[in-house]
């Protein structure tokens, strides 16, 4: 069979194209650091997250050097931390958030970062973030919730290290009290 010169060019170009596509959803699906959220945080009765060991009091909980893990309820129409308390979290640390929700499905997203949840009663979504300058950032619901899903927001601040410890010291004071 003879292929013209002409074809077997378009065919190579449309082969180009192809790949190129697939090459690009591939890059915006797993590339750049984006890791998917899957069921590795576990699950929790949300009927009973009051009396649970971290959600009954949920923060942020030193583990490591820079290493730290922040657990959030989503409820309508807060973030506790986030809302009426910011979340606070040290420059230069690294942030495991465990997210779950008490009533109905709610979204946790870090505004202008990739992190970004679904919170879903019953289900823990655990993923990891670092961060590296002191700064403010937006806290959304981006998943429609009820009449006040349109106000649910909330603020983390990454604080500098001396002033977080500071904070942080004083909270566990205020804890064991
Ligand atoms: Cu919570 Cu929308």
């Amino acid at each position: 069979m003879e292929i013209h010169a002409y074809e077997k060019l378009w065919l190579a170009l449309a082969l180009v194209l192809i790949v190129g596509f697939i090459g690009t959803i591939t890059y915006g699906a797993a590339g750049a650091g984006i890791d998917m959220i899957d069921d590795k945080g576990g699950t929790v009765d949300p009927a009973t997250l009051d009396d649970h060991p971290k959600f009954g009091d949920p923060g942020i909980e030193k583990t490591g050097e820079n290493q730290y893990d922040v657990y959030v309820v989503a409820r309508q129409f807060v973030f506790e931390p986030g809302t009426t308390q910011p979340i606070r979290v040290p420059e230069g640390s690294t942030v495991t958030f465990h997210v779950t929700a008490a009533d109905v499905i709610h979204g946790f997203e870090v505004v202008g970062t990739n992190a970004n949840t679904m919170a879903i009663p019953g289900q823990v979504a655990e993923f990891t973030v670092e961060f590296d300058e002191p700064g403010e950032y937006g806290l959304l619901c981006n998943e429609y919730c009820g009449s006040g899903h349109h106000v649910m927001e909330g603020k983390l601040v990454v604080m500098e290290q001396s002033e977080f410890d500071s904070w942080y010291e004083q909270q566990q004071q205020e804890g064991e009290n």
